[in-house]
């Protein structure tokens, strides 16, 4: 039996003696009183009665056992040519002062303080600097608007917001100062604080009381300590889309999460302290926090702090210049950057420029990950190329090759089988459970491992509709997918109405929402269809009112415009078509799945529940003039909300 699945079936046989074991890998406080109280089923308090800190864990700890000189971050901005390393000890320094800042701020344990920031070690020290005082961080993602940062501290309700004059993109300068102002003007909620990290590329005015320059806050405090914490407390609420247009606040604890990065580091992706890990993606995303943050820091090795692009910035080589300079063991990133790398570079010139002769793996995750591009990826680095699964609600893989452990055989297209810690099963719509081979509802047997979400910020109602109501028992991934003869799973895709653009997570409900505000929009939809690069984009199907001054290329325009300032440029909704109407059941539920699949040349049938079947037909015929591959109709109708039955089941 391979050792993977060797330790997960020990995983499930016996979770408490596991995940005991694995807690060694940190330092505590007090040890806990029970591994996993499940005395308020379904939410689970691993390692209850416990006391920690999980910036005590990934900087304290390495610094005192003789780490100090070792590079904890190594920034490298592709945008700017700046690379800044911080050594363990610069980066506690740091952390010890910018928490003392905070404590001068009224910050402390359970209070919340949001980080709208660039991918710059500053965001790392303020992400620590509020673990280490138990106050709970809520980043959001830099490329979000105004609508979604307000939502977010209206939730998250954080004393203090810790914000930047600007990020960088290609091309242009974001001046964050407008945009935050943006979201306050429509909070109903007030910070009481926001310090800002001027940088040298935009400069920030700084108006009133509450607007404070980061550097002088930080020059003028003194180094704090780590408070002890339960093992249970929460460490941050990271809001993911959802199928509405609310995300969602997924809470995530300091012990259970500490233990499982720190084991997950080493196993999945077979990291040994002193090495450096870099996962190219933004701080704001849940790979941010559990592989550039986190989980690195915890293990003791190196991380990088990338701000640039895979191409572009100013070319296809960049992640392989990074990767060289500083000697990357394990390079981690979307397909997407990979499709767009090898599009400039299809013959990996690049690559073979520089050469990272170090590098052991390339791990790939946010959406799936298409067999030509990994078999690509796997030619031209020449190094195993691992497509993993998971999702913001779990912080670590469900489902990988586990490097750690010992590598099985590749089959791209399949993130290979599932990690220790889940048990992950097929269901059918009515709960049943499915045979391999079988495609279904990829859902996960209660319980949960250490380090998944513990429930939703303020709304443990929400926790259980959303995941654990739709099958008793299990936790619901909102995937879809099967199991081969060969025990390995495949993830073909969501089966609710969220969307993965170029491994941004989004959900369709909220653009719907931005558009339905516009005067001119009777109703609407927003399907998510196939894009070469992106995996997939946004399309939105308008229904205009009956008496419009506006032309449908200037509503168009205006609500392409609309979702850019609300929602943000991460969006990427650029396509609007202007229909006379939407085909529905007759029940009136838009039949957004049976679009999505006339859009990408997927086979399709009206289900037998359509109100009007001409509805559809003229849908086909709208799609198939703007440039869509629809094919005729064929078969029988495929469950609405299903995944396509599997391209390869034994590849
Ligand atoms: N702040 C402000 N704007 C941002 C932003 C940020 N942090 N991140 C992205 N944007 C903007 C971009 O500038 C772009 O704007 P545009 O419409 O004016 O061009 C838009 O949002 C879309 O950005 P992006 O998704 O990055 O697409 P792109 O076309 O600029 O680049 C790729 C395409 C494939 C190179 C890019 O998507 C990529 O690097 N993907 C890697 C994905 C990744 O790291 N995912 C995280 C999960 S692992
Ligand atoms: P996020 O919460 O942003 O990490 O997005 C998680 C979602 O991305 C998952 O629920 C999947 O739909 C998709 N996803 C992530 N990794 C993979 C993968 N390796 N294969 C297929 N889908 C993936």
């Amino acid at each position: 039996m391979a050792r993977q699945d060797e330790l997960h079936a020990r995983s499930l046989a016996a979770p408490r003696e596991f995940w005991e074991e694995a807690a060694s890998g940190i330092e505590w406080f007090r040890r806990w009183e029970q591994v996993c109280d499940e005395a308020r089923a379904p939410f689970l308090r691993w390692f209850a009665g416990g006391v920690t800190n999980t910036c005590h864990n990934a900087l304290d700890r390495h610094v005192t056992a003789g780490r100090g000189a070792q590079p904890a971050v190594i920034y490298d901005s592709a945008m700017t040519g700046v690379v800044r390393v911080l050594s363990y000890q610069e980066l506690y320094d740091e952390v010890a002062r910018f928490a003392g800042a905070l404590v001068g701020l009224g910050v402390g344990r359970g209070d919340r303080v949001l980080i709208y920031m660039p991918i710059v070690p500053e965001a790392v020290v303020a992400m620590l600097a509020c673990a280490r005082l138990g106050a709970i961080h809520s980043v959001v993602f830099g490329g979000f608007a105004a609508r979604e940062l307000a939502t977010r501290i209206d939730d998250a309700r954080p004393k203090v917001v810790l914000s930047a004059s600007c990020g960088l993109e290609p091309g242009r300068v974001i001046a964050y100062g407008p945009l935050l102002e943006a979201a306050l003007a429509r909070t109903a909620f007030s910070p009481q604080h926001i310090v800002v990290l001027q940088r040298p590329e935009h400069t920030q005015p700084l108006h009133g009381d509450r607007m404070l320059d980061w550097r002088r806050v930080a020059a003028a405090a003194e180094p704090v300590g780590c408070t002890p914490v339960a093992a249970t407390d929460p460490l941050y609420v990271l809001y993911t889309s959802g199928t509405t247009g609310k995300p969602k606040g997924v809470v995530r604890d300091h012990g259970g999460h500490a233990v499982a990065l720190t084991w997950s580091l080493r196993s999945v992706y077979g990291m040994q302290p002193g090495e450096t890990f870099w996962a190219a993606s933004d701080i704001g995303w849940v790979v941010g926090h559990s592989y550039i943050v986190y989980a690195p820091l915890l293990l003791g090795c190196t991380t990088i702090l990338y701000e640039g692009k895979p191409v572009g910035t100013p070319d296809a080589g960049a992640y392989w210049r990074v990767a060289s300079r500083h000697d990357v063991k394990v390079l981690f990133t979307a397909p997407t950057a990979m499709r767009a790398i090898r599009r400039e570079d299809p013959d990996g010139h690049f690559f073979a420029q520089s050469s990272p002769r170090t590098l052991r793996a390339l791990f790939l995750a946010g959406e799936r990950a298409d067999p030509d591009t990994v078999e690509w990826a796997q030619r031209t680095l020449g190094v195993p190329v691992i497509d993993h699964w998971w999702q913001t609600e779990t912080g670590w893989p469900i489902a990988a090759n586990c490097l750690g452990l010992e590598l099985l055989p590749v089959k791209p297209g399949s993130p290979t089988r599932p990690v220790p810690g889940y048990d992950v099963r097929i269901l059918d719509d009515d709960g049943g459970e499915l045979p391999s081979g079988s495609s279904g509802h990829v859902v996960l047997r209660l319980p949960l491992p250490p380090g998944t979400l513990t429930t939703l910020w303020n709304d443990d109602e929400g926790f259980i509709r959303s995941y654990l109501s739709r099958f008793p028992g299990y936790y619901a991934t909102g995937d879809g997918g099967y199991f081969d003869a060969d025990g390995y799973l495949w993830v073909m895709g969501r089966t609710d109405d969220v969307i993965n653009v170029a491994g941004h997570r989004l959900s369709t409900g909220a653009i719907e929402e931005v558009l339905s505000r516009h005067p001119d929009v009777a109703e609407c939809a927003v399907i998510g269809v196939a894009d070469a690069l992106k995996g997939q984009v946004p399309l939105g199907l308008v229904v205009s009112k009956r008496e419009v001054v506006r032309t449908p290329a200037e509503l168009a325009e205006e609500l392409v415009r609309s979702v850019r300032e609300e929602i943000g440029p991460v969006a990427a909704f650029k396509r609007v078509l202007v229909v006379e109407r939407l085909p529905k059941t007759r029940s009136g539920k838009i039949l957004r799945g049976t679009l999505r699949r006339m859009a990408d040349a997927a086979p399709w049938a009206a289900p037998p529940t359509i109100e009007d079947p001409a509805a559809l037909a003229e849908m086909g015929e709208i799609l198939r003039s703007a440039g869509f591959d629809v094919v005729a109709a064929t078969g029988e109708a495929a469950a609405e909300n299903l995944p396509e039955a599997p391209g390869s089941r034994t590849a």
